[in-house]
């Protein structure tokens, strides 16, 4: 896979555009000033930017040393820094209590995997840290407007409000809307929204 996504981005050309993703743009307005946040699969920068532009200290980690070369070229375009580290998401080490907020932004991975990842992800966030994700729905199987086109790697609200229970839900949904994003996320789609706060009494 981490070949996959070295040749998808390496083009000139952005694969998911240089705007960060419209769910994260408005969700980020929540973010207390200078957050420390992670973002999962950030790919080409786009959203790591955003946020870094806003004045939040972000690390971005993708498997993709050529999107995460893209990102920081992004990052220096729009006049900030963004800290990348090149990982897969098996072997990185979330910390306990360490970040304000953690994104993924259409960062699919295996089930087996996001069992892992997903306790790792409320171990890492600090009280009060917000968890935002936005990813394709089981439903987006029949589309062609992006995302991945195995079953496996689709997330369900159900999913996540599962993983994430004892979470304070700020607001979470399962959707259909327009997306246009680069190249490759173009149409209506099914997607899942999900955005949980770190409760003061995490289990
Ligand atoms: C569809 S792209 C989304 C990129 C970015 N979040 C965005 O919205 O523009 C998915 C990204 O997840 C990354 N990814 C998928 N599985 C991964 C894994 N196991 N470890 C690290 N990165 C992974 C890919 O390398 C890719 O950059």
């Amino acid at each position: 896979m981490k070949s996959f996504w070295n040749e998808r981005y390496s083009s000139e050309e952005y694969a998911y555009g240089v705007q960060p993703n419209d769910f994260l743009v408005e969700a980020a307005k929540r973010l207390p000033t200078a957050s420390r946040i992670l973002s999962l699969g950030e790919g080409e920068g786009r959203n790591a930017a955003f946020l870094a532009k806003c004045g939040h200290k972000v690390t971005a980690v993708d498997q993709s040393e050529i999107g995460l070369l893209k990102t920081e070229k992004l990052a220096a375009s729009q006049g900030c820094t963004v800290e990348t580290v090149v990982s897969d998401l098996r072997e990185y080490e979330i910390g306990e209590q360490k970040w304000n907020a953690i994104v993924s932004i259409f960062c699919h991975v295996p089930s087996e995997l996001r069992r892992v990842l997903y306790p790792k992800i409320r171990a890492g966030l600090k009280t009060g840290g917000v968890l935002i994700v936005e990813a394709y729905a089981p439903e987006q199987l029949k589309r062609n407007s992006g995302g991945p086109k195995e079953a496996d790697l689709l997330v369900s609200l159900d999913e996540l409000q599962t993983q994430f229970a004892g979470f304070e839900i700020a607001y979470t949904q399962a959707l259909t809307r327009v997306i246009q994003e680069g190249l490759f996320h173009q149409g209506v789609s099914d997607v899942t929204q999900f955005i949980g706060i770190n409760p003061k009494d995490a289990v």
